[in-house]
Protein backbone atom coordinates (compact mmCIF):
# COMPACT_ATOMS: atom_id res chain seq x y z
CA UNK A 1 0.00 0.00 0.00
CA UNK A 2 1.41 3.28 -1.05
CA UNK A 3 0.11 6.71 0.53
CA UNK A 4 1.97 8.68 -1.73
CA UNK A 5 0.56 10.39 -4.95
CA UNK A 6 2.17 9.20 -7.98
CA UNK A 7 4.71 11.88 -9.22
CA UNK A 8 2.36 12.93 -12.11
CA UNK A 9 -0.53 13.31 -9.85
CA UNK A 10 1.85 15.23 -7.16
CA UNK A 11 3.07 17.67 -10.22
CA UNK A 12 -0.69 18.47 -10.97
CA UNK A 13 -1.58 19.27 -7.20
CA UNK A 14 1.60 21.54 -6.99
CA UNK A 15 0.22 23.27 -9.97
CA UNK A 16 -2.92 23.26 -8.55
CA UNK A 17 -1.89 24.43 -5.06
CA UNK A 18 0.59 27.21 -7.06
CA UNK A 19 -2.38 28.39 -9.21
CA UNK A 20 -4.85 28.70 -6.26
CA UNK A 21 -3.01 30.28 -3.39
CA UNK A 22 -1.51 32.99 -5.97
CA UNK A 23 -4.57 33.72 -8.15
CA UNK A 24 -7.24 32.30 -6.56
CA UNK A 25 -7.55 33.04 -2.94
CA UNK A 26 -7.32 36.55 -3.18
CA UNK A 27 -10.35 36.75 -5.46
CA UNK A 28 -12.28 34.23 -3.69
CA UNK A 29 -13.64 37.08 -1.35
CA UNK A 30 -14.89 39.15 -4.71
CA UNK A 31 -16.63 36.17 -5.74
CA UNK A 32 -18.52 35.87 -3.24
CA UNK A 33 -19.80 39.00 -2.79
CA UNK A 34 -20.08 39.69 -6.55
CA UNK A 35 -21.79 36.38 -7.35
CA UNK A 36 -19.61 35.86 -10.41
CA UNK A 37 -15.98 34.00 -10.89
CA UNK A 38 -13.81 36.52 -12.69
CA UNK A 39 -13.02 35.76 -16.46
CA UNK A 40 -9.20 35.52 -15.49
CA UNK A 41 -9.86 32.71 -13.53
CA UNK A 42 -11.75 30.19 -16.18
CA UNK A 43 -9.15 31.65 -19.01
CA UNK A 44 -5.91 30.53 -16.64
CA UNK A 45 -7.69 27.56 -15.69
CA UNK A 46 -8.13 26.37 -19.71
CA UNK A 47 -4.16 27.44 -19.78
CA UNK A 48 -3.34 25.05 -16.96
CA UNK A 49 -5.60 22.28 -18.40
CA UNK A 50 -8.19 22.01 -15.71
CA UNK A 51 -11.13 21.75 -17.50
CA UNK A 52 -9.95 18.74 -19.32
CA UNK A 53 -8.36 16.89 -16.21
CA UNK A 54 -10.06 13.83 -16.67
CA UNK A 55 -11.18 13.79 -20.70
CA UNK A 56 -9.03 11.57 -22.70
CA UNK A 57 -6.51 12.97 -24.62
CA UNK A 58 -7.54 11.97 -27.85
CA UNK A 59 -9.87 15.00 -27.45
CA UNK A 60 -7.47 17.35 -26.13
CA UNK A 61 -8.11 16.70 -22.50
CA UNK A 62 -5.04 15.29 -19.97
CA UNK A 63 -6.46 11.61 -19.64
CA UNK A 64 -5.76 12.17 -16.04
CA UNK A 65 -8.00 9.98 -13.57
CA UNK A 66 -10.08 10.32 -10.37
CA UNK A 67 -7.05 10.47 -8.31
CA UNK A 68 -6.10 13.34 -9.60
CA UNK A 69 -9.18 15.42 -10.15
CA UNK A 70 -9.47 14.80 -6.26
CA UNK A 71 -6.03 16.20 -5.68
CA UNK A 72 -6.61 19.33 -7.61
CA UNK A 73 -10.02 19.99 -6.24
CA UNK A 74 -8.73 19.65 -2.74
CA UNK A 75 -6.25 22.70 -3.70
CA UNK A 76 -9.04 24.44 -5.38
CA UNK A 77 -11.80 24.79 -3.18
CA UNK A 78 -9.22 25.47 -0.50
CA UNK A 79 -8.83 28.56 -1.99
CA UNK A 80 -12.60 29.42 -3.71
CA UNK A 81 -15.85 27.00 -3.48
CA UNK A 82 -17.37 28.47 -6.00
CA UNK A 83 -14.49 27.85 -8.21
CA UNK A 84 -13.85 24.45 -7.14
CA UNK A 85 -17.75 23.04 -7.62
CA UNK A 86 -17.91 24.24 -11.05
CA UNK A 87 -14.80 22.30 -12.25
CA UNK A 88 -16.30 19.43 -10.39
CA UNK A 89 -19.00 19.29 -12.13
CA UNK A 90 -17.59 20.01 -15.42
CA UNK A 91 -15.38 17.11 -14.97
CA UNK A 92 -17.47 14.42 -12.99
CA UNK A 93 -20.57 14.85 -14.10
CA UNK A 94 -20.73 15.91 -17.76
CA UNK A 95 -17.10 14.98 -18.83
CA UNK A 96 -16.96 11.60 -17.62
CA UNK A 97 -20.61 10.20 -18.98
CA UNK A 98 -20.07 11.57 -21.74
CA UNK A 99 -16.85 9.68 -22.08
CA UNK A 100 -17.99 6.47 -20.75
CA UNK A 101 -21.43 6.56 -22.38
CA UNK A 102 -21.14 9.02 -25.78
CA UNK A 103 -21.48 7.91 -28.95
CA UNK A 104 -18.29 8.57 -31.47
CA UNK A 105 -19.96 11.61 -32.73
CA UNK A 106 -21.17 12.95 -29.47
CA UNK A 107 -17.34 12.70 -28.25
CA UNK A 108 -16.14 14.49 -30.63
CA UNK A 109 -18.78 17.09 -31.18
CA UNK A 110 -18.37 17.94 -27.28
CA UNK A 111 -15.34 16.88 -25.40
CA UNK A 112 -12.68 18.96 -27.33
CA UNK A 113 -14.64 22.10 -26.40
CA UNK A 114 -15.00 20.53 -23.02
CA UNK A 115 -11.46 20.44 -22.81
CA UNK A 116 -10.29 23.55 -23.44
CA UNK A 117 -13.17 25.51 -21.57
CA UNK A 118 -14.06 26.76 -24.91
CA UNK A 119 -17.67 25.84 -22.81
CA UNK A 120 -18.78 24.57 -19.46
CA UNK A 121 -20.74 21.59 -19.21
CA UNK A 122 -24.09 20.90 -16.87
CA UNK A 123 -26.13 18.24 -15.49
CA UNK A 124 -29.64 18.75 -14.92
CA UNK A 125 -31.53 16.26 -12.75
CA UNK A 126 -33.42 17.87 -10.28
CA UNK A 127 -36.79 19.38 -10.55
CA UNK A 128 -39.18 21.02 -7.73
CA UNK A 129 -40.75 17.07 -7.31
CA UNK A 130 -37.83 15.30 -7.48
CA UNK A 131 -35.02 16.24 -5.31
CA UNK A 132 -33.60 13.24 -3.20
CA UNK A 133 -36.40 11.19 -5.15
CA UNK A 134 -34.27 11.71 -8.43
CA UNK A 135 -36.52 9.00 -10.31
CA UNK A 136 -39.77 11.23 -9.93
CA UNK A 137 -38.80 13.20 -12.75
CA UNK A 138 -41.20 14.78 -14.49
CA UNK A 139 -39.56 16.46 -17.52
CA UNK A 140 -40.85 15.04 -20.64
CA UNK A 141 -39.10 13.71 -23.63
CA UNK A 142 -41.74 12.90 -26.48
CA UNK A 143 -40.01 11.00 -29.30
CA UNK A 144 -41.50 12.87 -32.68
CA UNK A 145 -40.23 11.41 -35.68
CA UNK A 146 -36.23 10.97 -36.12
CA UNK A 147 -36.35 13.75 -32.95
CA UNK A 148 -37.62 14.10 -29.36
CA UNK A 149 -38.93 17.38 -27.80
CA UNK A 150 -38.19 17.95 -24.10
CA UNK A 151 -40.94 20.04 -21.41
CA UNK A 152 -40.08 20.69 -18.27
CA UNK A 153 -38.04 22.97 -15.74
CA UNK A 154 -34.84 21.39 -13.95
CA UNK A 155 -33.62 23.12 -10.42
CA UNK A 156 -30.32 23.98 -8.96
CA UNK A 157 -28.65 23.34 -12.19
CA UNK A 158 -24.55 24.30 -11.12
CA UNK A 159 -22.93 25.87 -14.46
CA UNK A 160 -26.72 26.63 -15.25
CA UNK A 161 -26.10 30.28 -16.74
CA UNK A 162 -22.32 29.55 -17.94
CA UNK A 163 -22.91 26.15 -19.59
CA UNK A 164 -22.63 25.42 -23.55
CA UNK A 165 -24.35 22.12 -23.24
CA UNK A 166 -26.62 20.28 -20.51
CA UNK A 167 -27.17 16.78 -19.77
CA UNK A 168 -30.87 16.64 -19.42
CA UNK A 169 -32.59 13.78 -17.61
CA UNK A 170 -36.31 13.36 -19.04
CA UNK A 171 -38.97 10.89 -18.67
CA UNK A 172 -39.59 8.74 -21.88
CA UNK A 173 -41.99 6.10 -20.62
CA UNK A 174 -44.52 6.23 -17.81
CA UNK A 175 -45.87 2.56 -17.78
CA UNK A 176 -42.78 1.25 -16.13
CA UNK A 177 -41.75 1.74 -12.37
CA UNK A 178 -40.27 5.46 -12.27
CA UNK A 179 -36.75 4.46 -12.27
CA UNK A 180 -36.93 2.35 -15.75
CA UNK A 181 -38.59 5.10 -17.92
CA UNK A 182 -35.77 8.04 -17.33
CA UNK A 183 -33.25 9.35 -19.93
CA UNK A 184 -30.97 11.59 -20.63
CA UNK A 185 -29.94 14.02 -23.25
CA UNK A 186 -27.18 16.20 -24.39
CA UNK A 187 -28.33 19.92 -25.06
CA UNK A 188 -26.83 22.65 -26.76
CA UNK A 189 -27.27 25.84 -25.34
CA UNK A 190 -28.71 27.71 -28.18
CA UNK A 191 -31.22 25.05 -28.75
CA UNK A 192 -34.83 26.87 -29.30
CA UNK A 193 -36.46 27.06 -26.44
CA UNK A 194 -34.34 26.74 -23.90
CA UNK A 195 -33.70 29.38 -21.59
CA UNK A 196 -32.37 30.13 -18.18
CA UNK A 197 -34.68 31.03 -15.45
CA UNK A 198 -34.09 32.00 -11.91
CA UNK A 199 -30.72 32.43 -10.63
CA UNK A 200 -30.27 31.32 -6.98
CA UNK A 201 -29.61 33.68 -4.17
CA UNK A 202 -27.46 31.07 -2.31
CA UNK A 203 -26.04 31.44 1.42
CA UNK A 204 -22.97 30.04 0.17
CA UNK A 205 -20.64 29.17 -2.87
CA UNK A 206 -21.97 32.35 -3.94
CA UNK A 207 -19.49 32.56 -7.05
CA UNK A 208 -21.34 29.78 -8.65
CA UNK A 209 -24.07 29.91 -10.97
CA UNK A 210 -27.09 27.62 -9.53
CA UNK A 211 -29.72 28.68 -12.19
CA UNK A 212 -33.19 26.90 -13.28
CA UNK A 213 -33.25 25.56 -16.83
CA UNK A 214 -36.95 25.75 -18.79
CA UNK A 215 -36.96 23.83 -21.51
CA UNK A 216 -40.10 24.85 -23.66
CA UNK A 217 -40.78 22.78 -26.81
CA UNK A 218 -36.82 21.77 -27.18
CA UNK A 219 -36.28 20.15 -30.49
CA UNK A 220 -33.71 17.60 -29.93
CA UNK A 221 -32.51 15.21 -32.86
CA UNK A 222 -32.85 11.73 -31.00
CA UNK A 223 -29.01 11.09 -31.64
CA UNK A 224 -28.10 13.76 -29.03
CA UNK A 225 -29.82 10.37 -26.53
CA UNK A 226 -26.81 9.56 -24.53
CA UNK A 227 -26.90 5.85 -23.54
CA UNK A 228 -29.57 4.10 -24.08
CA UNK A 229 -33.39 4.57 -24.49
CA UNK A 230 -35.10 4.64 -20.63
CA UNK A 231 -31.61 3.49 -19.17
CA UNK A 232 -30.96 7.08 -17.93
CA UNK A 233 -31.25 6.83 -14.47
CA UNK A 234 -29.03 4.31 -13.48
CA UNK A 235 -26.35 6.54 -15.59
CA UNK A 236 -27.63 9.38 -13.42
CA UNK A 237 -26.58 7.36 -10.23
CA UNK A 238 -23.27 5.73 -11.34
CA UNK A 239 -22.28 9.65 -12.37
CA UNK A 240 -23.50 10.68 -9.15
CA UNK A 241 -20.76 8.41 -7.52
CA UNK A 242 -18.10 10.36 -9.45
CA UNK A 243 -19.92 13.61 -8.49
CA UNK A 244 -20.05 12.42 -5.00
CA UNK A 245 -15.96 12.01 -4.77
CA UNK A 246 -15.78 15.48 -6.21
CA UNK A 247 -17.64 16.83 -3.12
CA UNK A 248 -15.60 15.01 -1.16
CA UNK A 249 -13.05 16.56 -2.56
CA UNK A 250 -14.35 20.07 -2.31
CA UNK A 251 -15.26 19.02 1.45
CA UNK A 252 -11.73 18.32 2.36
CA UNK A 253 -10.39 21.65 0.63
CA UNK A 254 -12.67 23.50 2.14
CA UNK A 255 -12.38 22.15 5.66
CA UNK A 256 -8.50 21.80 5.16
CA UNK A 257 -8.75 26.29 4.90
CA UNK A 258 -10.67 26.02 7.74
CA UNK A 259 -7.90 24.48 9.99
CA UNK A 260 -5.05 26.65 7.97
CA UNK A 261 -7.00 29.70 8.98
CA UNK A 262 -7.75 28.22 12.81
CA UNK A 263 -4.23 27.28 13.15
CA UNK A 264 -2.95 30.96 12.44
CA UNK A 265 -5.48 32.97 14.99
CA UNK A 266 -4.73 30.68 17.34
CA UNK A 267 -1.21 31.65 17.01
CA UNK A 268 -2.19 35.56 16.49
CA UNK A 269 -4.53 36.13 18.62
CA UNK A 270 -3.79 36.52 22.96
CA UNK A 271 -6.78 36.16 25.81
CA UNK A 272 -5.22 35.92 29.17
CA UNK A 273 -1.59 37.51 28.67
CA UNK A 274 -1.26 34.50 25.84
CA UNK A 275 -1.68 32.92 22.19
CA UNK A 276 -5.13 31.76 22.67
CA UNK A 277 -3.24 28.41 21.00
CA UNK A 278 -1.84 27.52 24.29
CA UNK A 279 -4.76 26.40 25.58
CA UNK A 280 -6.52 23.18 25.63
CA UNK A 281 -9.78 24.02 24.82
CA UNK A 282 -8.77 25.39 21.41
CA UNK A 283 -5.80 22.65 20.63
CA UNK A 284 -8.30 19.79 21.21
CA UNK A 285 -10.49 21.83 18.31
CA UNK A 286 -7.71 21.91 16.11
CA UNK A 287 -6.45 18.28 16.82
CA UNK A 288 -10.14 17.38 16.35
CA UNK A 289 -10.46 19.23 12.95
CA UNK A 290 -7.14 17.89 11.60
CA UNK A 291 -8.39 14.14 12.67
CA UNK A 292 -11.63 14.29 10.92
CA UNK A 293 -10.15 15.61 7.84
CA UNK A 294 -7.15 13.29 7.47
CA UNK A 295 -9.65 10.35 7.97
CA UNK A 296 -11.96 11.99 5.03
CA UNK A 297 -9.70 12.01 2.81
CA UNK A 298 -8.42 8.61 2.92
CA UNK A 299 -11.60 7.57 2.15
CA UNK A 300 -12.08 10.06 -0.70
CA UNK A 301 -8.82 8.93 -2.27
CA UNK A 302 -9.68 5.25 -1.83
CA UNK A 303 -13.21 5.84 -3.72
CA UNK A 304 -11.26 7.62 -6.28
CA UNK A 305 -8.94 4.28 -6.58
CA UNK A 306 -11.76 2.41 -6.91
CA UNK A 307 -13.64 4.37 -9.57
CA UNK A 308 -10.04 4.43 -11.39
CA UNK A 309 -9.64 0.59 -11.17
CA UNK A 310 -13.33 0.33 -12.67
CA UNK A 311 -14.30 -1.15 -9.12
CA UNK A 312 -17.81 -0.41 -7.93
CA UNK A 313 -17.19 2.61 -5.32
CA UNK A 314 -21.16 3.42 -5.09
CA UNK A 315 -20.74 2.92 -1.35
CA UNK A 316 -17.06 4.38 -0.65
CA UNK A 317 -18.33 7.53 -2.80
CA UNK A 318 -21.23 7.79 -0.62
CA UNK A 319 -19.14 7.34 2.43
CA UNK A 320 -16.71 9.65 1.74
CA UNK A 321 -19.03 11.90 0.76
CA UNK A 322 -20.53 11.90 3.62
CA UNK A 323 -17.76 11.95 6.28
CA UNK A 324 -15.78 14.76 3.98
CA UNK A 325 -18.86 16.85 4.43
CA UNK A 326 -19.39 16.56 8.56
CA UNK A 327 -15.78 16.87 8.34
CA UNK A 328 -16.08 20.27 6.47
CA UNK A 329 -19.20 21.51 8.72
CA UNK A 330 -17.19 20.85 12.11
CA UNK A 331 -14.29 22.24 10.74
CA UNK A 332 -16.23 25.48 9.65
CA UNK A 333 -18.40 25.38 12.91
CA UNK A 334 -14.76 25.17 15.20
CA UNK A 335 -13.09 27.56 13.29
CA UNK A 336 -15.37 29.93 13.41
CA UNK A 337 -15.72 29.32 17.20
CA UNK A 338 -11.98 30.61 17.60
CA UNK A 339 -12.25 33.24 15.82
CA UNK A 340 -15.02 33.96 18.20
CA UNK A 341 -16.96 37.23 17.03
CA UNK A 342 -14.63 38.32 14.45
CA UNK A 343 -14.91 34.88 12.43
CA UNK A 344 -18.80 36.07 12.48
CA UNK A 345 -17.85 39.42 10.67
CA UNK A 346 -16.29 39.66 6.86
CA UNK A 347 -13.21 41.18 8.36
CA UNK A 348 -11.84 36.99 8.27
CA UNK A 349 -12.69 34.92 5.56
CA UNK A 350 -13.98 32.75 8.30
CA UNK A 351 -17.62 33.19 7.66
CA UNK A 352 -17.51 32.57 3.95
CA UNK A 353 -16.13 29.04 4.43
CA UNK A 354 -18.89 28.12 7.04
CA UNK A 355 -21.51 29.27 4.82
CA UNK A 356 -19.65 27.62 1.55
CA UNK A 357 -19.33 24.37 3.69
CA UNK A 358 -22.89 23.95 4.65
CA UNK A 359 -23.91 23.12 0.66
CA UNK A 360 -21.46 20.07 0.73
CA UNK A 361 -23.99 18.26 3.09
CA UNK A 362 -26.80 18.90 0.97
CA UNK A 363 -26.02 18.91 -3.06
CA UNK A 364 -25.27 16.03 -5.16
CA UNK A 365 -27.44 13.78 -2.00
CA UNK A 366 -27.83 14.84 1.34
CA UNK A 367 -26.38 13.08 3.88
CA UNK A 368 -29.58 11.42 4.43
CA UNK A 369 -29.40 9.35 1.29
CA UNK A 370 -25.99 8.52 1.76
CA UNK A 371 -27.06 7.50 5.04
CA UNK A 372 -29.33 5.37 2.63
CA UNK A 373 -27.34 4.35 -0.01
CA UNK A 374 -24.34 3.25 1.81
CA UNK A 375 -27.57 1.01 4.53
CA UNK A 376 -29.28 -0.58 1.27
CA UNK A 377 -25.44 -1.67 -0.15
CA UNK A 378 -24.98 -2.84 3.08
CA UNK A 379 -28.17 -4.91 3.62
CA UNK A 380 -28.80 -5.75 0.02
N1 LIG B 1 -24.75 3.16 -10.31
C1 LIG B 1 -25.43 2.58 -11.33
N2 LIG B 1 -26.73 2.20 -11.21
C2 LIG B 1 -27.33 2.43 -10.04
C3 LIG B 1 -26.68 3.04 -8.94
C4 LIG B 1 -25.33 3.41 -9.11
N3 LIG B 1 -24.66 4.00 -8.13
N4 LIG B 1 -27.55 3.12 -7.92
C5 LIG B 1 -28.70 2.58 -8.34
N5 LIG B 1 -28.57 2.18 -9.62
C6 LIG B 1 -29.59 1.54 -10.47
C7 LIG B 1 -30.28 0.43 -9.76
O1 LIG B 1 -29.59 -0.80 -9.92
C8 LIG B 1 -31.63 0.43 -10.46
O2 LIG B 1 -31.44 -0.17 -11.73
P1 LIG B 1 -32.57 -1.07 -12.45
O3 LIG B 1 -33.60 -0.09 -12.98
O4 LIG B 1 -31.87 -1.78 -13.52
O5 LIG B 1 -33.15 -1.98 -11.39
C9 LIG B 1 -31.88 1.91 -10.72
O6 LIG B 1 -30.59 2.53 -10.73
C10 LIG B 1 -32.74 2.57 -9.66
O7 LIG B 1 -32.08 2.46 -8.43
P2 LIG B 1 -32.88 2.54 -7.04
O8 LIG B 1 -33.97 1.56 -7.07
O9 LIG B 1 -31.87 2.47 -5.96
O10 LIG B 1 -33.54 3.99 -7.16
P3 LIG B 1 -34.35 4.85 -6.09
O11 LIG B 1 -35.44 5.54 -6.79
O12 LIG B 1 -34.67 4.02 -4.91
O13 LIG B 1 -33.32 6.05 -5.71
C11 LIG B 1 -31.62 7.20 -4.50
C12 LIG B 1 -32.14 5.90 -5.19
C13 LIG B 1 -30.30 6.75 -3.91
C14 LIG B 1 -32.52 7.75 -3.42
C15 LIG B 1 -31.39 8.29 -5.60
O14 LIG B 1 -32.62 8.82 -6.05
C16 LIG B 1 -30.50 9.41 -5.11
O15 LIG B 1 -29.28 9.28 -5.12
N6 LIG B 1 -31.10 10.57 -4.72
C17 LIG B 1 -30.33 11.77 -4.49
C18 LIG B 1 -30.33 12.60 -5.73
C19 LIG B 1 -29.10 13.47 -5.86
O16 LIG B 1 -28.02 13.14 -5.44
N7 LIG B 1 -29.30 14.59 -6.54
C20 LIG B 1 -28.23 15.49 -6.80
C21 LIG B 1 -28.43 16.14 -8.12
S1 LIG B 1 -27.05 17.05 -8.75
C22 LIG B 1 -26.89 18.43 -7.77
O17 LIG B 1 -26.90 18.34 -6.62
C23 LIG B 1 -26.68 19.78 -8.38
C24 LIG B 1 -25.39 19.95 -9.01
O18 LIG B 1 -25.34 20.30 -10.18
C25 LIG B 1 -24.16 19.85 -8.22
Amino acid sequence: MDFQLPEEHQMVRNMARDFAEKELMPLATRHDREEHIDRSVFDKMAELGLWGLTIPEEYGGAGLDNQALTAVLIEINRACASTGVTLSVHNSLIGAPLTKHGTPEQKQTWLPKLATGEILGSYCLTEANAGSDAAAVQTQAVRDGDDFVLNGTKLWVTNGALAGVYIVYCRTNTEVSKAKGVTAFLVPRDTPGLSVGKHEMKAGIRGSSTTEIVLDNVRIPATNMLGALDRGFPLALETLDGGRIGIAAQSIGIGRACLEAAIKYAGEREQFGQPIGNFQAIQWKIADMSCRLDAAELLTYKAAWLRDQGLPCTREAASAKLMASTAANFSADECLQIHGGAGYTDDFHVERLFRDARITEIYEGASDIQRLVIARQLLA
